[in-house]
């Protein structure tokens, strides 16, 4: 095993570079990727994937882009403010090539996929656009760009998952890891421009997927994100491990499958669908204490007539219902969603439906946005986006404002009780703190004391609070 920088960063909401650690490749050619990834985990995922397939052909990663003989930079489209940051920095390498002729500059992920060969238009000084489904192809896109062409492969599959391709763990604590489960989306949420940039749904193999988290596992590793755009419509059907008969695993099942791995092995999973959760998964994450008590479920809005729109395919009344659902069979389950404010024709009222259904609910956390009208999207050809900016900006501000009341509210709930955390490491501010989270995702921080290391699971003392962190002791 060898340490090396920071090779990815900035992420929409959660995650910054930090450093990370790989497994050395074979026989190394000499020359450098920079990868830097913008968006959902399921883009930082597919950063690993990349990284796995430069590593194999000899490439070694790097933190710094101005000492890269390759700099990638995987891309989001899922707002216009997420596609600016990328053409920012974008400009940023552009200077660097000017200044180094030799390096090549990929575009890899959504905006690759939206923009296509628009993208080398527009964009004079990149040499390669590659859609999330075309990364096996990048060694021999290099070549071509080596031989003074510009490449491109936007081309969607309706197989590709990945499933034999080990990533290479970037930004890794060493302790908790993501594995894609799925790929793609076929919901049509009519905001959306997902379906269009990840192309169509389909479930991973469970036996690639379970010898993942076997050997991260076995690596040391203590928690595992299973991540999907819709993780509740996982489905595989195949042949079983031996190959002797044909078998279905749902999501519930695969999520027992990785229970079963060992009990001190986390399991966490984004993102669930309202429409899809079923009490089947419920009752799976109730049956297994290392199954997190964490649901992320978007909500969206709190109107059933926005919804309807937004071609969510569930009522006000389904969402209540299925987080009664979660209260009776999981009780103490924490909830997370996402939030859009502003969304066409939205009134006044609706807008207070959406402040109501998180008083109902008391979320845990929420991912707050304002309506940004995406090209092709169904709702950008269906609807006018009529809601000026101003009122999109201050209905965000009163869902901003509810959430912190709430997950103040939550977080208290915690104060003067113990709680065992996954020890992540030490904290970003002081290294003389560590951190880690509790079941409901719930970060605390505490003082570092001897004898607790990373990869440990504590129980913690919770003294006070913030909205957003839990701080206390070790017992
Ligand atoms: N405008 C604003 N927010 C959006 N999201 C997706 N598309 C848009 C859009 N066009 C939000 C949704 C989704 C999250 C990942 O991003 O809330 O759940
Ligand atoms: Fe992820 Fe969606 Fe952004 Fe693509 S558009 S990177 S799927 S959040």
């Amino acid at each position: 095993m060898i340490d090396l920088q920071l090779t990815d960063k900035t992420h929409d909401e959660e995650r910054q570079g930090e450093a990370l650690v790989i497994d050395a490749p074979l026989v190394r050619n000499g020359r450098k990727l920079y990868i830097e990834s913008y968006g959902c985990q399921m883009n930082f995922a597919d950063s690993e994937i990349v990284a796995s397939i430069l590593l194999d052909q000899g490439f070694e990663t790097t933190g710094d882009y101005k000492e890269a003989d390759v700099v990638f930079i995987n891309t989001c489209s899922i707002r216009e403010n997420a596609e600016q940051r990328v053409r920012n920095r974008l400009s940023q390498f552009g200077a660097e090539k000017r200044r180094n002729p030799k390096l090549i500059v990929g575009v890899l992920g959504c905006m690759a996929e939206r923009l296509k060969s628009k993208f080398l238009e527009e964009e004079k000084l990149v040499d390669v656009v590659v859609g999330p489904d075309a990364y096996r192809e990048l060694p021999q896109l290099l070549s071509e760009v080596e031989s003074g062409h510009k490449a491109i492969n936007v081309l969607l599959s309706r197989e590709e998952t990945y499933a034999d391709i080990s990533p290479v763990r970037l930004n890794g604590n060493g302790i908790t890891a993501f594995i894609s489960i799925m790929r793609g989306c076929d919901n049509m949420c009519s905001f959306c421009v997902v379906p269009f940039t990840r192309g169509r749904e389909r479930s991973r193999d469970p036996y690639s997927i379970l010898a993942e988290a076997q050997d991260l596992f076995d690596r040391g590793y203590k928690e595992v994100t299973l991540l999907g755009q819709n993780v509740d419509s996982y489905k595989w059907k195949g042949a079983d491990a031996e190959e002797t008969a044909e078998t279905e695993v749902n999501f519930a099942q695969l999520l027992e499958k990785v229970a079963l791995i060992s009990p001190d092995l986390r399991i966490r999973f984004s993102t669930s669908h309202p429409k899809d959760i079923t009490d089947e998964v419920l009752y799976a994450i109730a049956k297994y204490d290392n199954i997190c008590n964490y649901i992320h479920l978007p909500v969206q809005s709190g109107s059933t007539r926005v919804l309807e729109l937004m071609n969510r395919t569930y009522t006000r009344e389904w969402y209540i219902n299925r987080v009664d659902a979660i209260r009776r069979i999981i009780p103490g389950c924490a909830i997370s969603s996402d939030i859009i404010a502003g969304f066409c024709t939205e009134t006044e009222e609706e807008h207070q439906e959406t402040l109501s259904i998180m008083d109902y609910v008391g979320y845990d956390f929420a991912f707050t946005f304002s309506y940004s009208e995406r090209p092709g999207t169904l709702a950008a050809r269906k609807y006018a986006d009529d809601i000026p900016e101003e009122v999109k900006k201050r209905r965000l501000a009163e869902i901003l404002l509810k959430q912190q009341q709430t997950s103040l509210f939550r977080l208290q709930q915690f104060v003067g009780k113990t709680v065992r955390i996954l020890v992540e490491g030490t904290s970003k501010k002081s290294d003389k703190d560590f951190c880690g989270r509790n079941d409901q995702n719930a970060m605390v921080v505490f003082p570092a004391s001897e004898g607790v290391k990373a990869g440990q699971y504590v129980n913690v003392h919770v003294d006070r609070c913030t909205s957003a962190t839990l701080l206390g002791t070790v017992v």
